[in-house]
């Protein structure tokens, strides 16, 4: 998950290599970018937070902090989608706020989140989260 969070940074990195007065040049790169962290957070939300959950109680406010993260995500994602329909010039700022939420939230997830996982998961768990994951990634 944790070169997810990379690959994404790439995608995102393109967005921002595209000059902002090519506004039709961008937009597909932003959609790519946008499609693949919607996939991600889908992921993480479905097969790994539940499990953090289950397995222990006091992780329960993480998780609702990091589902927190996911909707503000979301909003900021739905926010230059709309930004780019409309011509408004919101776009730089919304992705200065969009790079900021996300820094910190994958800070988290791969600071303590995935490497927590990755200790207290028992090995069929991984496996079977592995699989999940492989499944999605196909659909
Ligand atoms: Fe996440
Ligand atoms: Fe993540």
């Amino acid at each position: 998950m944790g070169r997810d969070h990379r690959d994404l940074d790439e995608l995102w990195a393109r967005v921002v290599a595209t000059p902002a007065t090519d506004r039709e040049g961008r937009r597909p790169r932003f959609a790519a970018f946008r499609t693949g962290l919607l996939a991600h957070i889908a992921e993480e939300e479905e097969h790994l937070f539940p499990v953090l959950d289950e397995t222990d109680p006091a992780l329960r406010k993480l998780a609702a902090r990091l589902l927190d993260e996911h909707r503000e995500i979301r909003g900021i994602l739905d926010q230059i989608d709309r930004a780019f329909s409309s011509g408004s010039g919101e776009i730089e700022a919304l992705g200065l706020e969009l790079v900021n939420v996300l820094g910190e939230h994958n800070a988290r997830e791969e600071g303590f989140v995935y490497p927590w996982l990755d200790g207290h998961l028992s090995a069929d768990q991984v496996r079977d989260v592995q699989r999940r994951l492989d499944r999605g990634e196909r659909e």
